[in-house]
């Protein structure tokens, strides 16, 4: 349908006295007469503001157009403006402020090019957001490629490797990078370092030969602690993982000792539950004096126990506390009711009475 909003119905008498009277510079006319469809003539006011006569406002207009036709230039062809504004400084400043123009413009996604509009959605929706936060993509480093990332000045990262496995320590800079407390970790694979504390040159290196078996289990936490507190990045093309990033054989072996050292604690937290070590005093006078309560070496339990000596194959002997009653523990269905008192690794200590709750260990 026809839109009449713009038009002005006049009745025939009265629109030839407006048209007559009003803002005519020859007496004629400015307005366009056309007759309406439903019989009555209509005037199209086309009348503007008379400015062309003052030289102040011609100079404002004129600028106002080449204003406009920069701006329309610049949204035409960006690459070709920047390329001018690059060489005429004031054209630079010109590009600055479209640069703002059209990020604070109402119409910003209507001035885009498709490209760019769709290039905008996909960096907003949810999909690309999510992968903003996924892990950097993985990588296979040499010893060389990882020697860069100290997180110094002009360094492509803050990278350490632990177990050859490489990890995005950025966020902890103020531990690893330059300065930082523990910086000798970064950009190598120190891990033998990380359970015998010498921080050395010789020390900070990946062999683990000659470590002792709970030492395992210090590399196993901190191997733990990695995983869930840093990104890992890549793997270190070396001693545990190969060319093709696979994990090698001395890989395998290095867990297969910490398998080995979670058995061996476990075995050690039974043991522990068994025999629980005495509490222990020194003095230069009388020498050491081992004796049980029902908590002593952090096991508390309904009995007390008597001191003995604890031999295990292989280990250092301590004073355990030996429960004197019910059946053996190696045997609690048997009718004994020695407790572990006949356990062979145990000896009872010279001058001690049998049932004595604290003995004495001459200096
Ligand atoms: C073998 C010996 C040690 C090693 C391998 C070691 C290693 C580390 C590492 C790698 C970190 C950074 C952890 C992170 O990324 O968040 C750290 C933090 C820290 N270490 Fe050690 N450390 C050792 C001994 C010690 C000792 C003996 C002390 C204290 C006397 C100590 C005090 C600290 C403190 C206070 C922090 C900062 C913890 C925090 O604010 O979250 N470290 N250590």
């Amino acid at each position: 349908m026809q839109n009449f909003r713009n038009y002005k119905m006049v009745e025939p008498e009265k629109s030839k006295k407006k048209l007559h009277n009003n803002n005519s510079t020859n007496g004629k006319p400015e307005g366009k007469t056309m007759k309406s469809p439903l019989g009555d003539k209509i005037i199209i006011d086309t009348v503007g503001a008379r400015s062309g006569t003052c030289v102040f406002h011609n100079f404002l207009y004129a600028l106002l157009f080449l204003f406009g036709a920069l701006y329309f230039g610049y949204l035409c062809d960006k690459p070709t403006f920047q390329h001018y504004s690059a060489q005429y400084p004031y054209l630079g400043h010109l590009e600055n402020l479209f640069v703002v123009i059209e990020d604070y413009s109402p119409f910003h996604q209507f001035m885009q090019s498709d490209e760019e509009f769709f290039e905008s959605m996909k960096r907003t929706s949810p999909e690309q957001e999510e992968n903003l936060d996924a892990p950097p993509p993985f990588r296979i480093f040499t010893k060389d490629e990882l020697s860069r990332y100290d997180g110094s000045e002009g360094s492509p990262g803050l990278y350490l490797a632990f177990l050859g496995k490489v990890f995005d320590v950025s966020k902890g800079k103020d531990y690893y990078g330059p300065g930082g407390g523990y910086a000798f970790f970064s950009a190598k694979d120190g891990s033998r370092a990380f359970v015998t504390g010498q921080f050395d040159e010789a020390g900070l290196t990946d062999d683990l030969t000659g470590l002792a078996t709970s030492d395992y289990l210090g590399l196993k936490e901190w191997e733990e602690f990695y995983g869930k507190d840093y990104t890992p990045v890549g793997v270190l093309q070396g001693r545990y993982y190969n060319q093709q990033g696979e994990p090698t054989q001395e890989w395998i072996q290095v867990q297969e000792k910490i398998a080995i050292a979670i058995k061996d604690k476990d075995k050690k937290d039974v043991e522990k539950q068994t025999f629980p070590p005495c509490n222990m005093e020194w003095s230069s006078e009388k020498g050491t004096r081992f004796w049980c309560t029902a908590k002593s070496g952090g096991v508390k339990r309904n009995w007390v126990g008597v001191p003995r000596r604890l031999f295990y194959p292989g280990r250092e002997e301590r004073c355990a506390c030996i429960r004197t009653t019910g059946p053996p523990s190696i045997d609690p269905a048997s009718k004994e009711n020695r407790g572990d008192l006949d356990n062979a690794h145990l000896k009872e200590y010279e001058g001690c009475a049998q049932d004595s709750f604290e003995c004495w260990k001459a200096k």
